[in-house]
């Protein structure tokens, strides 16, 4: 060993145990930490064979990336034993350690680079320097590289390499930063980062989480991470991020330390993503543990995921029942068969120290033959059977894609160059195949790897994502989490991408946690947002109401309903109108039947004394009409109590004029039938032949009355009455019958109204000027006060029910003055007659009813002899 290994290793191993230990023999490689090994088109391989958990040294072996180195390797030996794949080619590979470190991955990529460069090459006899991989002369230029592993070094390594044209394929650098065409020599096997970003906000949906916050690391890999996610929040609006929070690479003890301690103050946020890698993650959860950070849910991305063996092995409580993300290790069975049986002896043929740093480290034994007094030698028949899973990573997978790929690429270089010979068609492969070509024919590739089929789109990224969720679950007897548990999936080519078995997961509790920025607002409020996911809730102001949960804005009560006071409901306003149920309409009620039943009795009098001559003076038939008019009233005032609907106006309405013309018309015949006998006014003694005879009679009042149908049906038609709901904005709904909505309507109404009126005065004014004359016992005398009563009760109706009063009296005058209307008629009318019917029978007789007139006849000179004879409509000389 030269003093120049020496050096260069006790750089790299420095201060680890074994750098005083260490007997390195030269077989394949005579410089230092790499594995090289000759062929016809040689792969570089950017590995993390090791890794500083301080930052600045590299002195951790990293079992995964001996592993990687491992696969590598294999995939090559593979591919070199395959008659089928690249014939009679040999894929040489020359692997090194960059340790993670973005500067070390710069160097060599600069040092392949320079390998194949000729003019640095040709005079050149360079050997190893104390700075570490500077190039020597038995290293032939790569073709193409694999690696690197970590999206920092792969920006960097991306942008230099464009310079040489050589490609690199990365099987774990997820960045979203790399997907672009200032990266178009890098490709990748595995999906970028926006596809990450998508599972996660997939799965901060499907757990209604609406306020995370992110943890990201100050480098391509997180920054655009979180930048991703911050996209996707944007877009979707269905979460938002509370805060993010950059760890520094270096130095970053103290923003660590802040960055837990904001977290433990935002206790609303209880879901955090943590967009960290290996040794920071680490850090940030010792942190974190050490500050008893608790009660929160974490989200890992795919570094920490996968890497989750070994760096999140000795922790950490609080990770219990977090979820992580990560792109599906697809298996690889053959690849850990080959593991399996890898012993130390075989292992150190390769010709580096890299295995011999894992038996002592796994198993404190050397495989080398040294005479260490401190380390014993390995037993012979050691296997890494049980370690299998500390060597494999979970981007294996896509790592011997990678390297597939380019063996796919490079075996259609060489079978075109078979194929076709002729010039400019195909590229040259001797002396070896140059990089820019590899980059063309990588472009077109497509083959069916361990990861599914292999393809890159124009960014160098695959066509295919797809992602596991991962549990992590700690025993609580044992203390140890419980390896990869898988509880769901997410592929970018299927609907819906993100499929989760809810029944495997367990959580920190029993339940979901929640994550929200302010709680939902309850029914009866909304929200007043202040921010996309916060908002305070805010009483609806009177007369709106918010009936669900989280209510965004109020929404009016329409003009029939009023808010609750708890506002989360509109009300019917109350009717305010009498109905058959309070005190007024049961008295109403009771009135109108009694009349009914008074009108009913009057009838059944009138009946049974049918024959005799008080009953045959009041001339029968239109007396019964009278008394039916009079029924007619009595129900009117029932109709009239009822709750309107528009049929019940329009018949209330026709019925109401109709039965107040029918007893009119009867009372106008009556008083002109007597004015014009006792020939007390010239103008009514005109129509003296129209009451003649009972059929004139019957005419006379026909017309009348058809006179008043006319108008009533064809107000009724033309603009019947409506109800209306006169409504008070939150107080009530009174409901009225309008009698007319257009002109034409008003016309018919005033005519209908004036008929009647004009009829009424007419009887009225006659009745009182015949109010002396004794016939039939006074009947002009109480057909006057009979028609006092009802033009009072007009009187007081029509200003009441037509002016602007809207209450509920309007009914109780309308359904009174009807009462009074139609009792006053009853008790005028019949009210003497009925008295003499029933308790005077002596003067229920011809001479008696005769008396009177003759009485009169003597005082009047004027009453003719001609009378007698005038009146014998069936019941002669009896019926005055
Ligand atoms: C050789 O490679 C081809 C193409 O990838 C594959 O189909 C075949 O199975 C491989 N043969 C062996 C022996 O591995
Ligand atoms: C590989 O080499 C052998 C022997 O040199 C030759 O017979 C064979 O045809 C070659 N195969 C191809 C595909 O070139
Ligand atoms: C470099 O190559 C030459 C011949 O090409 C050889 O003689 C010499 O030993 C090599 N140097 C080292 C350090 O291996
Ligand atoms: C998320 O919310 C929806 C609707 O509010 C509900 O149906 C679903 O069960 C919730 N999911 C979880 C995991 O609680
Ligand atoms: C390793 O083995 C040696 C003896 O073979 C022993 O002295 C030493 O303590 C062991 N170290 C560990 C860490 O087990
Ligand atoms: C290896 O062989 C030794 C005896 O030679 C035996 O004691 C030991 O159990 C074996 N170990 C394994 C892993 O087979
Ligand atoms: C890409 O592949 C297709 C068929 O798979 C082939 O026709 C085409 O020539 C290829 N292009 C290049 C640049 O190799
Ligand atoms: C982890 O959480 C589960 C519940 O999901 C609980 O049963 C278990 O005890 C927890 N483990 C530890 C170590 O606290
Ligand atoms: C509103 O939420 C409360 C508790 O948060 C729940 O009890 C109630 O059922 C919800 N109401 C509606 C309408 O969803
Ligand atoms: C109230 O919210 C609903 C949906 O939440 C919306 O359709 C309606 O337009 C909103 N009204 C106002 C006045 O903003």
């Amino acid at each position: 060993m030269t003093r120049k290994n020496k050096a260069v290793l006790s750089f790299i191993l420095r201060p680890s145990l074994l750098t005083v230990v260490l007997f390195l023999q030269q077989t394949t490689s005579n410089c230092g930490y790499k594995i090289y090994k000759d062929g016809d088109v040689m792969i570089g391989g950017l590995l993390n064979i090791h890794y500083s958990e301080t930052g600045d040294q590299c002195n951790r072996l990293s079992t995964i990336g001996l592993g990687n180195a491992e696969a590598m390797i294999y995939a090559i030996e593979r591919i070199n034993k395959n008659f089928t794949l690249l014939p009679n080619v040999t894929i040489g590979y020359d692997l090194r350690d960059y340790c993670r470190s973005q500067a070390l991955a710069m160097q060599i990529a600069y040092d392949f680079m320079r390998d194949g460069d000729p003019v640095c090459m040709s005079n050149q006899d360079v050997s190893c320097t104390p700075n570490g991989y500077i190039a020597n002369n038995r290293t032939k230029s790569i073709t193409s590289l694999v690696g690197p592993f970590n999206s920092g070094s792969a920006a960097l390594v991306g942008s230099l390499l464009q310079v040489s044209d050589i490609p690199a394929i990365s099987p774990s650098a997820t960045s979203d930063e790399l997907s672009s065409q200032m990266y178009k020599d890098l490709f990748r096997t595995v999906p970028p980062d926006h596809w990450q970003a998508e599972v996660m906000a997939d799965v901060i949906e499907l757990f209604n989480w609406t306020y995370v916050a992110t943890v990201g690391l100050d480098d391509s890999y997180g920054r655009n991470g979180i930048s991703a996610l911050e996209k996707e929040s944007f877009d979707r609006k269905t979460f938002c991020i509370a805060f993010s929070e950059y760890i520094p690479r270096l130095g970053n003890g103290y923003k660590i330390k802040q960055t837990v301690l904001k977290i433990k103050r935002r206790s609303e946020v209880a879901v955090i993503i943590v967009w960290l890698s290996g040794g920071y993650g680490s850090a940030f959860f010792a942190e974190a543990t050490a500050q008893n950070l608790e009660g929160k849910t974490w989200i890992l991305s795919d570094a920490l995921t996968a890497g989750e063996a070994v760096f999140l092995r000795t922790h950490f409580k609080i990770l219990n029942g977090s979820l992580g993300v990560k792109p599906r290790d697809y298996p690889t069975p053959e690849f850990e068969k080959h593991l399996k049986m890898i012993t130390p002896a075989k292992s150190i043929e390769r010709g580096t120290d890299w295995w011999e740093e894992f038996w002592r480290l796994q198993f404190n034994c050397s495989a080398l033959k040294s005479n260490d007094p401190g380390v014993a030698p390995c037993e012979a028949n050691l296997t890494l059977h049980h370690a299998v899973q500390k060597i494999r990573g979970s981007y294996v997978s896509y790592l011997i894609d990678a390297v597939y790929a380019t063996a796919h690429a490079l075996d259609n270089i060489y079978r075109c160059s078979l194929t076709m010979h002729k010039r400019g068609m195909c590229p040259a492969v001797k002396p070896t195949v140059k990089g820019r070509d590899l980059e063309k024919y990588l472009r077109n590739i497509s083959f069916d790897g361990l990861t599914g089929k292999v393809r890159f789109d124009k960014f160098g990224d695959p066509l295919t994502a797809l992602y596991d969720i991962i549990n992590f679950q700690l025993d609580s007897a044992t203390g140890k989490t419980r390896n990869n548990i898988r509880v769901g999936s997410w592929n970018k080519n299927m609907t819906p991408k993100l499929k989760i078995d809810l029944s495997r997961l367990r959580w920190r509790t029993l339940y979901t946690p929640l994550s929200f920025c302010s709680s939902e607002c309850l029914p009866g409020t909304r929200r007043e947002f202040t921010s996309l996911c916060c908002w305070n809730c805010v009483k609806c102001p009177k007369g709106t109401v918010s009936t669900e949960n989280g209510s965004t804005n109020c929404t009016k009560c329409d003009s029939e309903t009023k808010s609750n006071k708890e506002q989360n409901k509109c009300e019917k306003l109350p009717i305010i109108n009498i109905t058959h149920t309070t005190a007024a309409g049961i008295a109403i009620t009771l009135m109108a039947l009694i009349g009914v039943i008074l009108t009913l009795l009057v009838c059944g009098t009138y009946i049974k004394f049918y024959n005799t001559p008080i009953v045959k003076a009041s001339n029968r038939e239109i007396s019964f009409l009278l008394l039916v008019g009079i029924l007619s009233l009595h129900i009117l005032a029932v109709l009239d109590l009822s709750e309107p609907s528009h049929s019940l106006c329009t018949a209330a309405s026709f019925w109401r004029y109709f039965a107040l013309n029918l007893c009119i018309t009867v009372l106008f015949l009556k008083t002109m039938r007597i004015t014009s006998v006792f020939e007390v006014d010239k103008v009514a003694q005109l129509f003296a032949p129209c009451y003649k005879t009972l059929t004139r009679q019957s005419v006379f009042l026909s017309v009348m009355n058809l006179a008043s149908l006319c108008l009533l049906v064809l107000w009724i038609f033309l603009d019947s009455p409506r109800r209306k709901k006169i409504i008070r904005l939150d107080e009530y709904v009174f409901l009225v019958c309008k009698p007319f909505e257009t002109n034409v309507g008003l016309v018919l109404f005033v005519s209908v109204c004036a008929y009647t009126l004009i009829v009424a005065f007419l009887c009225t004014y006659y009745a009182f000027k015949a109010r002396g004359i004794p016939d039939n016992f006074n009947e002009t005398k109480y057909i006057g006060f009979s028609m006092y009563i009802l033009l009072l009760s007009s009187i007081v109706y029509y200003p009441v029910a037509f002016t602007t009063f809207e209450s509920w009296y309007v009914t109780l005058v309308s359904c009174l003055t009807t009462l009074i209307t139609s009792f006053g008629l009853l008790g005028c009318m019949f009210g003497h007659k009925i008295f003499i019917l029933l308790f005077h029978p002596k003067k229920n007789t011809m001479e008696s009813v005769r008396s009177q007139v003759t009485n009169f006849s003597f005082s009047n000179v004027t009453v003719s002899s001609v009378f007698p004879a005038q009146f014998n409509g069936g019941v002669p000389n009896a019926s005055l």
